[in-house]
């Protein structure tokens, strides 16, 4: 069997949809909600609006793009959590709805899981999504770091993914987005501190750290001693954050990503295995990229990072994670519903 399945996502900002035909990922169509950005965060209501205007737009591109009418789909797929509870209500809901129409199949997909998997989504036309010669094979660690996640994850299949480490309070990519917002950047910050970093000294300014027992995490010290920092510096010299911006980024984000490489670090040797992968939205930050490379050289471990396209939210990854569950015969009921605080397997 080529199964071709349709795929959605809309678990929080992203509406983005994608089609799969054995296994090989044929687009990825995503819109973004720009509506947020003056919010200085995701306003869960406006974000359900949005999906609910976006969604048909979306889905009718990536079939027509990909040249697939709705008699060519074989199961439609949908974030079942974790996520913001409207937003993932309007996916599950245009979902269940196609797979009805159609006769076809319904899948659900943890999106955790997903953002893992998109290390196996075909790179090339000629690429085998079960050939695993560059892509990490089983067991790897995978560190998913996003706006609501911190997780290293101890990834033994496909469909058998345990959490060995994870934040005890907020997500790094919060980290990221709460100091921007208090530099007066708009959201989501985490990619603006990135640019403004490029150009930055790293080890301008230091910041206290936090450190949790084990593989856990935690950033609400920092993120509460970055406001202390720059309501004192700012008190001093009101122009501070103009003056220093780039500095300020790059030292804050080279902390961020220290915390979060020492802690792969530790179970890269409490683990034994050394492969290791990033993924999530905070994956496509330059300076983790950069210092996974170079630690995966120093220590002769196999890094894995994503195209920019498979980081952030998008639903060629619940595609390539439904492919799986395609093939292994996991299928739904139509009475399957979003769970916002979805664990993983
Ligand atoms: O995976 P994702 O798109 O959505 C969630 O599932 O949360 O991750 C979004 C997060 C946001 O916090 C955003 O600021 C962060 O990823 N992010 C970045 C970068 N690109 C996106 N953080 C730091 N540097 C980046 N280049
Ligand atoms: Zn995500």
């Amino acid at each position: 069997m080529q199964p071709v399945i349709l795929a959605i996502e809309s678990s929080c900002d992203e509406t983005s949809a994608a089609i799969i035909r054995s296994g090989k990922v044929l687009n990825n169509v995503i819109a973004s909600q720009n509506v947020h950005q003056k919010y200085g965060g995701v306003v869960p209501e406006l974000a359900s609006r949005a999906h609910q205007k976006n969604i048909l737009r979306v889905v009718n591109d990536a079939m027509v793009s990909a040249r697939i009418s709705a008699g060519d789909l074989d199961a439609i797929a949908y974030t079942r959590g974790p996520g913001l509870m409207g937003a993932l209500l309007v996916g599950a809901s245009f979902a269940k709805g196609m797979a009805l129409a159609l006769k076809v199949p319904l899948i659900e997909v943890n999106h955790m899981e997903a953002h893992v998997l998109a290390h196996f989504i075909p790179r090339f036309a000629w690429d085998d999504p079960l050939d695993a010669s560059h892509k990490p094979s089983y067991p790897f660690l995978c560190l998913t770091v996003s706006g609501g996640h911190t997780q290293i994850v101890l990834v033994k299949s496909n469909s058998d993914m345990e959490v060995i480490g994870e934040t005890r309070d907020d997500a790094v990519g919060e980290a990221f987005d709460k100091a921007a917002k208090i530099l007066g950047l708009p959201y989501p910050g985490g990619p603006l501190i990135d640019r403004y970093a490029s150009q930055g000294n790293d080890r301008r300014f230091s910041f206290p750290e936090t450190t949790m027992p084990g593989l856990d995490f935690s950033f609400s010290g920092i993120k509460t001693a970055f406001l202390y920092f720059i309501r004192d510096s700012k008190a001093n010299d009101p122009e501070f954050i103009e003056k220093n911006l780039n500095d300020i980024c790059a030292s804050f984000q080279r902390h961020l990503v220290g915390m979060l490489i020492s802690r792969v670090e530790m179970a890269v040797q409490q683990t034994g295995i050394h492969q290791v992968a990033i993924a999530g939205g905070v994956s496509a930050n330059s300076g983790l990229r950069k210092a996974l490379t170079a630690v995966a050289s120093k220590k002769n471990w196999d890094a894995f990072i994503l195209p920019m396209e498979y980081c952030t939210d998008n639903a060629a990854m619940i595609a390539m994670a439904a492919h799986f569950k395609f093939i292994e015969g996991h299928f739904s009921t139509l009475d399957s519903s979003p769970i916002p605080n979805l664990e993983m397997i």
